[in-house]
């Protein structure tokens, strides 16, 4: 797909992956439709790119309430006129618990988020453009979706979940004009591990701890990535109509070890980052 004068909207755009994504489709080309739950951080990304003479509209956006999406979806329509590429981007990374700790309320929130926000985006906008016959969807699952830590429960059931929903979806998109792509990233330097910003005040998680620069620092000269080497990853998939979007080679060794234990009926055991596969 050419990306060149073609509208896209993502999710989750006020930082991180998203912003990155979002500056990127603006280099290219695009106007893009900003949607994220975070105002002022929203506000600020989207003044920014629009200072810099970037067709960008922000809205303010839910991704696990259905009818905030269609509404997003309405919005996107009504500012740029069509859809080209549609970024399910938002995702929180829950409360660091045991699975068998983690309340129903927490549950709601990060499946609600993470997969669901996912699944809502996909019935919102998939119907316009198989309609005009060219689309391209990217759904953000994680290298957590296709293999699993302790402590991390239900980001594994979201993102487990949004493998399996990208792998059926390009199925039944197959010969519509409309593509789909999983991104599967390992550690990107974001702000991540401070989702619980984002958590619905009845839930009473402790407030973030910001990551000190350092340690980002220290990541990204080691094992994390610039958000911006994701996007390019992204927009290199939608041109060349790519299902996998992995960021890390050692995702594949990480998975090639997961199929070895199911193949031979292996436990799964915990394998820590730069662990030797
Ligand atoms: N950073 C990583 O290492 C990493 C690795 C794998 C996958 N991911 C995934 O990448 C995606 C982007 O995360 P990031 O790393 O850029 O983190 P981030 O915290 O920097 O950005 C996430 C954005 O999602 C927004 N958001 C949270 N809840 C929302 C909601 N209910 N509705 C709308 N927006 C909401 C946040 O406000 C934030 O702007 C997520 O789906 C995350 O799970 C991240």
């Amino acid at each position: 797909m050419e990306l060149r004068n073609k509208v896209a909207v993502v999710t989750g755009a006020a930082s991180g992956i998203g912003l990155a994504m979002s500056e990127r489709f603006v280099a290219d080309g695009m106007s893009v439709v900003m949607a994220d739950i975070e105002v002022d951080a929203l506000t600020d990304a989207v003044a920014r790119l629009q200072a810099a003479g970037a067709k960008v509209e922000g809205i303010v956006c839910d991704v696990s309430d259905a009818d905030q999406i269609a509404s997003l979806r309405d919005s996107a329509l009504a500012a740029f006129g069509a859809v080209h590429v549609l970024c399910n981007n938002a995702g929180v990374g829950g409360s660091g618990k045991p699975t068998w700790k983690t309340s129903p309320a927490v549950w709601d929130w990060v499946v609600g988020v993470d997969l669901l926000g996912v699944a809502y985006g996909v019935q919102a906008f998939a119907p316009l453009m198989v309609d005009q016959g060219e689309g391209h969807i990217v759904n953000t699952a994680s290298e957590a979706g296709l293999c699993a830590t302790p402590m991390l429960g239900s980001y594994h059931a979201a993102k487990y979940g949004v493998v399996g929903l990208s792998e059926a979806l390009v199925m039944e998109l197959a010969g519509t004009g409309v593509g789909v792509s999983c991104l599967c990233p390992e550690l990107v330097a974001t702000r991540i591990f401070e989702s619980t910003r984002n958590a619905p005040a009845h839930l009473d998680l402790p407030a973030p701890k910001p990551v000190p620069m350092e340690m980002l620092e220290g990541l990204l000269k080691t094992t994390a990535l610039d958000p911006g080497v994701v996007a390019g990853n992204v927009v290199d998939a939608i041109t060349e109509g790519r299902f996998w979007v992995l960021t890390h080679e050692s995702t594949r060794l990480r998975v090639h070890h997961r199929n070895e234990n199911l193949e031979s009926g292996r436990t799964p055991e915990m394998l820590a980052i730069g662990d030797d596969l």
